[in-house]
């Protein structure tokens, strides 16, 4: 692995970014179809694609189950997404072998969901020395999830699409990838009815075919979110194209809340900047379409810079405050008050560190986070960045953004 860091001239409280910026396909959409790839009888042409670190980690993974139904062990224990695999290798090929899925670290993530999920459509699992062997054919199966898991949900979505029968998921999760994966597996010959909302229904049938349709992945409204929240903190004219501003309407509520003016096009979304400060708003991660777990960082970083009190309010998961002890080194004014709860006050300048992103959302918070802060930082690590962000040194640089990336 190449290992670099990046090194990032603070604006301080300078409104100085502005222009035009794209974003990439959606990383959480890409992984999940390039997982249901398995389901197709033909080749599957992906349109769209960012070539992030966790994209290449999935073709790996999908090169080795060429050879046989089983997850390579190391770089799925590093890829949360790899569970996803496990859902069309069981269907289609009637067993799979895979150790438990690694990813960021926040908190605890479990995977009862999926073997539960298994298990109610007939199949048997052993584990032994770190691996689940699960084998069996699968059928139809009416399952109630008791949380609500993006991923349980679209690996139970791709096992029933070749089940026999019908499975209904309930309490499913409603989150846009979702629901551009399903209607695309629809146009290839499944079935899947209510992508999107809390219970899908899914006939079971053969194997699909692409006849040469492309899957188009969606913008990635995480890197929207974060380009308005970069833009809100120190843009004073900037333009986000190529996104989706309905996948983003939590945090344009929140944002238009705070007092930050922007305009929606078709695909695009404007902010133009005035000079007064932004009020502090506080925040409540939810499930989609509510506030999104993976811009709950950034987020806190908007509130060291706006005016007064706020709290944020983690329902997602309960490991993912860990950036709050850097960015009370910068000079915020940050406190965890419990493992799901933190209170921020503001503004306070924030002044520049060496850094060390704990996870990929909060590795790209601590870029936001040294762009408004006063002199040099470093942010250490960036492959964590990498596997979610496409050059993002080169993207943020055209705002005008002192930002490099160099070798350690
Ligand atoms: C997906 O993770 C995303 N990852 C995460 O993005 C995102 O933060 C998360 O959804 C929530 O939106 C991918 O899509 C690859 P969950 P996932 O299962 O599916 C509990 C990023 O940076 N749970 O919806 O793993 C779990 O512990 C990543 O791009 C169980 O209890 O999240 C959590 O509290 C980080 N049992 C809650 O459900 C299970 O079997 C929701 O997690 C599964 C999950």
């Amino acid at each position: 692995m190449n290992k670099s860091k990046f090194v990032i001239e603070g604006l301080g409280r300078k409104k100085a970014l502005s222009g035009t910026i794209a974003v990439r396909g959606a990383k959480n959409a890409i992984l999940k179809a390039l997982a249901a790839s398995i389901l197709f009888e033909d080749e599957v042409e992906f349109k769209n694609v960012p070539e992030i670190e966790d994209v290449r980690r999935m073709r790996e993974l999908l090169v080795g189950l060429k050879q046989n139904p089983e997850l390579h062990r190391d770089i799925a224990e590093r890829l949360r997404a790899s569970i996803v695999l496990t859902g069309p290798v069981l269907a289609r090929y009637g067993e799979v072998t895979f150790p438990f899925p690694g990813g960021c670290v926040l908190g605890e993530r479990p995977i009862d969901l999926f073997l539960d999920g298994y298990r109610a459509m007939g199949a048997e699992i052993v584990e032994n020395d770190g691996l689940f062997i699960i084998k069996g054919k699968l059928r139809g199966a009416h399952i109630f999830f008791p949380f609500v898991s993006v991923t349980a949900t679209e690996t139970l979505m791709l096992a029933a699409t070749l089940a026999e029968g019908r499975t209904i998921l309930e309490n499913a999760a409603m989150e846009p990838e979702i629901d551009s994966l399903a209607g695309y597996l629809n146009t290839c010959g499944a079935h899947i009815d209510g992508a999107g909302t809390p219970t899908l229904k899914i006939e079971g049938g053969g194997i699909l075919r692409a006849n040469g349709r492309p899957y188009i992945t969606p913008p990635d409204r995480i890197e929207t979110g974060s380009f308005l929240i970069l833009a809100a903190l120190a843009g004073h004219d900037v333009k986000i194209v190529d996104c989706e501003p309905k996948h983003s309407a939590a945090l344009l509520s929140l944002l238009a809340r705070a007092g930050i003016k922007f305009e929606i096009g078709e695909s695009s979304i404007s902010l133009r900047q005035g000079l007064t400060l932004p009020q502090a708003v506080s925040v409540r991660t939810h499930e989609y379409p509510g506030f999104p777990t993976d811009l709950q960082a950034t987020m806190a970083v908007f509130l060291t810079q706006a005016e007064g009190e706020a709290t944020i309010l983690e329902t997602i998961f309960d490991g993912r405050f860990r950036y709050a002890e850097d960015l009370a080194r910068m000079g915020a004014d940050i406190e965890v008050l419990n493992p799901h709860k933190v209170r921020i006050r503001g503004p306070r300048a924030l002044s520049a560190q060496e850094l060390e992103g704990p996870d990929l959302r909060a590795g790209l918070a601590y870029i936001l986070a040294a762009t408004v802060a006063e002199g040099t930082s470093v942010v250490n690590n960036a492959y964590i960045i990498d596997r979610g962000y496409l050059a993002i040194e080169e993207r943020l640089s055209k705002l005008g953004l002192n930002i490099k990336r160099e070798q350690i």
